[in-house]
């Protein structure tokens, strides 16, 4: 029975390994590209700067279609960090083959760095100007870091693993929790790769992963779990030691819902192993507003839809900003006696939107909660500044009319009195606030976040 079921496992591995594993056209393609890369590196460079490749394409561990390529130029420690970047940034800069249709844009990590994007072939480089070093602790900004971990995985990896890492990116990306950026807060592609080590292979982490408990400190290096110190010196339940840096947890961006949702496919998967798990089950995104319509309509819920424009400034803090006004938004509307049920944010093209979905609501009063009794100042002022008390264990309670008697009436109400902190790429007057009423286009975006938190 047992091998029955192993052997159908391997063969859905073996299926989507060949869906994951980029064709050797791609492999080509790549190296050659960055081949060439490196070498206008190497021209324009000071000789003791190295020009080395980084990340999951040097490494081996890349999933098909995601062949873009990290080029690290690393100076000698002696430079301060400041003259490195610009120096980097300049001979970055040089080398871009406008003839060819190259162009680049700066992004940032903890510093500036360059992304070529050529268009045939169609690949972008991201050329990051860092610290040669041979240790962490001679480590200036986390992208020191990179190099450091492209020799752990080189030297310690098996051909077998690398696959195994690329059947989890591919698993983990499937359900859309692939990836530490905060518009999903997941596992990143080091991340997966450490698993991978730590439990050996792609079925080994699914089993560990499907019967995790929490609070778990995991070093892969000796592929030992520490004590629970380590869970407090990094204020987490779920961390994953670099095994390059003993300061750092690569598994900090994990929210708990990534990992809750790595651990029910996991459960999913063992029980009943199939190709779905990596790919197919394609949704169609037409007419989305009615999608979205039909699934009010079923549950009866209400879908206040915000949308705002932003400013010209990196997604990464785009996404964190919204996150931290949609959060601020279900905290008032719970302390309104509102409880939203989903909230779905996207951002596109210079504007974003938030849809929140709540239950229809009509109140005449919401009950506030109050201090506790022992509490004897606070719970004196709150006696005297309301009517009908009561309590509740040990905390007095009121109950009080409320002006705010619908989620649309609370809302408009503290986006004029100022109540929500706006964060600070977010365009204040363009915000708007509508009932049910949605674009297609904006439809569209919240269908698909819709469809991503709900594939479990
Ligand atoms: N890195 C990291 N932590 C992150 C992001 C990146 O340590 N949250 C380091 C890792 O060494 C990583 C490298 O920077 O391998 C390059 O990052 P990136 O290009 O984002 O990911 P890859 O590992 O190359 O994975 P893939 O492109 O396959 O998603």
């Amino acid at each position: 029975m047992a091998t029955i079921k192993n052997k159908r496992i391997e063969s859905i591995l073996s299926e989507a390994l060949g869906i994951l594993k980029p064709s050797d056209e791609e492999i080509m393609t790549t190296t050659t590209f960055s081949n060439q890369i490196m070498e206008r590196l190497r021209i324009e460079a000071p000789k003791d700067v190295d020009i080395i490749m980084a990340g999951s394409v040097s490494r081996g561990t890349q999933i098909r279609g995601s062949s873009d390529i990290d080029i690290f130029m690393l100076f000698p420690k002696t430079s301060n960090s400041k003259s490195m970047e610009d120096k980097g940034m300049r001979i970055a800069k040089r080398i871009v083959d406008k003839k060819r249709g190259e162009y680049y844009k700066i992004k940032y990590a903890e510093h500036p760095y360059l992304q070529l994007i050529s268009k045939n072939p169609p690949i972008k480089a991201d050329i990051v100007p860092a610290f040669k070093i041979k240790d962490s602790y001679e480590r200036g900004s986390s992208v020191d870091r990179t190099q450091l971990h492209n020799v752990f995985v080189m030297e310690n990896f098996t051909k077998k693993q690398c696959d195994d890492v690329r059947l989890l990116k591919g698993f983990l990306k499937f359900h859309s929790i692939y990836g530490a950026e905060a518009k999903i807060e997941g596992f990143s592609g080091y991340l997966s790769e450490l698993l991978i080590y730590n439990y050996g292979s792609f079925m080994n982490t699914l089993s560990s992963i499907s019967k995790l408990k929490l609070p778990i400190s995991i070093d892969p290096k000796s592929r030992s779990i520490l004590s629970a110190e380590k869970n407090i010196y990094f204020k987490s339940d779920f961390v994953i030691l670099d095994p390059t840096d003993e300061n750092r947890n690569v598994a900090a961006a994990v929210s708990k819902e990534a990992l809750s949702k790595f651990i029910l496919i996991s459960r999913r998967f063992l029980k009943n192993p199939s190709i779905d798990f990596f790919y197919g089950n394609e949704y169609s995104d037409n007419n989305s507003k009615s999608r979205l319509n039909a699934l009010r309509t079923k549950y009866g819920f209400d879908m206040y839809n915000i949308t705002f424009e932003v400013f010209n400034i990196s997604e990464e803090i785009l996404w964190q900003q919204s996150k931290k006004m949609t959060k601020q938004l279900e905290d008032i509307l719970q302390k309104n006696s509102f409880n939203p049920i989903i909230s779905l944010i996207d951002i596109k093209g210079g504007s974003g939107i938030i849809s929140i979905f709540l239950n229809k609501y009509e109140l005449n009063s919401v009950v506030r909660q109050g201090p506790d009794v022992f509490i004897e100042n606070a719970s004196d002022s709150f006696m005297e500044k309301n009517q009908l008390v009561f309590i509740k264990g040990y905390k007095i309670m009121s109950l009080k009319h409320t002006e705010f008697n619908t989620p649309m009436n609370l809302m408009r109400g503290i986006l004029k009195s100022n109540a929500l902190t706006i964060p600070s790429y977010i365009k204040q007057k363009s915000i708007h606030i509508s009932l049910n009423k949605i674009s297609e286009s904006n439809a569209k975006l919240i269908y698909r976040r819709y469809i991503e938190l709900t594939k479990i």
